[in-house]
């Protein structure tokens, strides 16, 4: 069994104009492929062949750098797709998700202000999240290809803020590339989704 690089779920020029078609024509057909080829190529003949994107990145943090980041680009590459879509973002919230977001983590208007700090805040590449940690939700940021899914917690969004996923778009303003991502681009029913499953 090998894995494929999931399709994106809308058109490459459906998020414009907050992310462009060349971003997405770069970062789901190059960049994501990429990371889907190079782990088709470096799990063959190892324990990690065969087995569930999630089981080798858990798997493997920590024990074995290349195919993790691999796994671990190719599985937050999978979600975040689908954490944004056409219209999203701003403060059409599900009301469960809304409510928790109040509980934990001080109202939307602070999340918002704290998910984007901690994207900013992200020295070099890396993602920002939210995330479900002993039933509570978590703002966090994380290196390279690591997520909370490697450290006792699920994510049910993150943002990818490595350069290739702004450069074209808003080179080196990525402050604006996320106030962009949480005002005008998140799925919030996706989150919501994983928000009830975690
Ligand atoms: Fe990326």
């Amino acid at each position: 069994m090998t894995f494929t690089l999931a399709n994106l779920p809308y058109a490459h020029d459906a998020l414009q104009p907050y992310m462009s078609k060349e971003t997405l024509e770069y970062h789901h057909d190059k960049h994501h492929q990429a990371y889907v080829t190079n782990l088709n190529n470096l799990i063959k003949g190892t324990e990690f062949e065969g087995k569930s994107l999630e089981d080798i990145v858990k798997g493997s943090f920590g024990k074995n750098a290349p195919i993790f980041n691999n796994a671990g680009q190719d599985y937050n590459h999978n979600h975040f797709w689908n954490w944004m879509k056409p219209n999203g973002g701003g403060d059409k919230l599900p009301g469960k998700l809304a409510k928790k977001i109040d509980e934990d983590l001080g109202g939307l208007e602070k999340f918002k202000t704290d998910f984007i700090a901690a994207g900013v805040g992200q020295f070099g590449s890396g993602w920002a999240w939210l995330s479900v940690k002993n039933g509570k939700l978590e703002i966090s940021k994380t290196l390279n290809g690591e997520s909370p899914l490697v450290h006792g917690a699920t994510p049910i969004l993150g943002v990818d803020v490595w350069e290739h996923s702004y450069y074209i778009d808003y080179r080196n303003r990525r402050p604006d590339y996320l106030k962009a991502f949480v005002d005008h681009l998140v799925n919030w029913e996706y989150v919501e989704s994983l928000f009830e499953k975690a």
